[in-house]
């Protein structure tokens, strides 16, 4: 088969290889990829987001599978017209990527058929929703821009000036665009949060090794929000018998909401979880691979994940049994000094072989923001890598992973020194 992946990050890297893993693979495109995928993939430089160009490049090609990982292009239907081609897809129809690209559609889903999360009150203008909150007189409050926001949407106002601000420049200001027409206005949870990816095809769930994200720049979870800084699989908060619960109250009640409402979801469904001191709560749900939670799930999967991604398309993911290694893995993000905020681009990266890999057993280098130049690896985005490793536990898995980091380097590389230890 010949399969291409849209994307380029970290993200996009691990679905990369382990699609590279199926016997079923004669060629692998990432459009646009970056420097490390080169090496794993063949990369043309058409962006995620240009629809037209993708398909016409996927009918060119004759690509037989289709995997749409990034939030934009599947919340702009890119994969209603690669159906429209023939095209075989992975990801969800632009009519249920809306469950990640409308905030306001997600609460109402889940109020509707009593799936637990926040309580909220959506509301459409500035006035109402500082009169609201002045009403509620409840802080910490959460607030959250409707539509996608690059990740950087929700606001947790401690004070009701913090609010006051949070709310204007969402609504008033528009840092958001027209993702800020509505805003949710949010119960503020606490709990631990795990992330579990779930293959569906519309009809049967099957979550994949739970994992745990950490989101903030710096160590002890201090300093702004980033697009995740580290992540360890499986995550130690969610037992057992949490994850029955979920499956009985959240997995399940989502898919046979959405189909219900003639939106099936087909692809790889993300929740956002809060084990609270009432049980499991959805924060949120994203309707794709998380990143870098993508980076320690794919490398504990057994199954062949090109089978997968086929029965999903074709409907009949309850006749595969999915099966997963034994054991953790870790990844640690090695970020450009100043990021989540300005950094530089072009540093030259040491360390790394010519296909921007490591020699160390069970490690991998999820490139994210790199390129290739004359042979050597340059900086070129704010998350640069993923350092990832498998172990026989989560110590394992940490301790390689964070000698293989020692290994690498560039100028002011940042990176958390306390992924896993909570
Ligand atoms: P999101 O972009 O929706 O994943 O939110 C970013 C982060 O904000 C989450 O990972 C949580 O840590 C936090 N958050 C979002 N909603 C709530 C809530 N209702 N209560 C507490 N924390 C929240
Ligand atoms: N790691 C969080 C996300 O992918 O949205």
């Amino acid at each position: 088969m010949k399969i291409l992946v849209v994307g380029s990050g970290g993200r996009e890297h691990a679905l990369v290889r382990a699609i590279k893993k199926s016997s079923k693979v004669e060629k692998i495109y990432c459009c646009p990829g970056n420097g490390g995928i080169s090496a794993d993939a063949e990369c043309v430089n058409i962006k995620a987001t240009d629809i037209d160009a993708m398909v016409e490049f996927a009918v060119k090609e004759k690509i037989d599978l289709a995997v749409v990982a990034p939030d934009d292009p599947l919340a702009m239907g890119m994969v209603d017209r690669m159906n429209e081609k023939g095209i075989m897809t992975f990801g969800p129809r632009q009519n249920a990527a809306v469950i990640e690209s409308s905030k306001v559609f997600s609460k109402n889903l889940m109020k509707d058929f009593g799936i637990p999360t926040a309580s909220y009150e959506v509301i459409d203008n500035a006035e109402a929703a500082i009169a609201y909150i002045e009403k509620q007189n409840k802080f910490p409050v959460v607030i959250k821009a409707d539509g996608l926001a690059l990740g950087k949407g929700v606001i947790i106002a401690e004070t009701m000036q913090e609010a006051k601000d949070g709310i204007n420049s969402i609504m008033e200001d528009k840092i958001f665009g027209a993702s800020g027409n509505k805003v949710v206005i949010e119960e503020f949870m606490t709990g631990p949060e795990v992330s579990v990816l779930a293959f569906t095809d519309g009809k049967t769930v099957k979550p994949m090794v739970s994992s745990m994200d950490h989101k903030r720049a710096y160590d002890g979870d201090k300093g702004p929000n980033t697009g995740g800084m580290g992540t360890i699989a499986p995550n130690p908060y969610y037992t057992s018998e949490v994850a029955k619960q979920c499956m009985d109250e959240i997995f399940l009640p989502t898919i046979r909401a959405m189909e219900k409402l003639g939106r099936p979801f087909k692809g790889c469904l993300y929740f956002g979880l809060m084990i609270t001191p009432n049980g499991p709560r959805v924060i949120e749900y994203n309707c794709r691979f998380g990143d870098p939670e993508t980076q320690v799930v794919l490398p504990l999967l057994k199954t062949d994940l090109v089978d997968i991604m086929l029965a999903i398309y074709e409907e009949r993911l309850h006749e595969l049994d999915i099966e997963w290694h034994d054991g953790g893995a870790a990844c640690v993000i090695m970020a450009s000094g100043g990021y989540p905020g300005s950094y530089p681009k072009g540093l030259p990266i040491s360390g790394l072989n010519e296909n921007g890999q490591l020699e160390l057993a069970d490690v991998t280098v999820y490139h994210a923001g790199t390129k290739k130049e004359d042979g050597s690896y340059l900086t070129n985005g704010g998350r640069v890598m993923g350092v990832t490793a498998v172990g026989s536990d989560k110590a394992d898995a940490l301790r390689k992973a964070y000698d293989a980091v020692g290994k690498i380097s560039f100028e002011n590389a940042h990176f958390r020194k306390d992924i896993g230890t909570k």
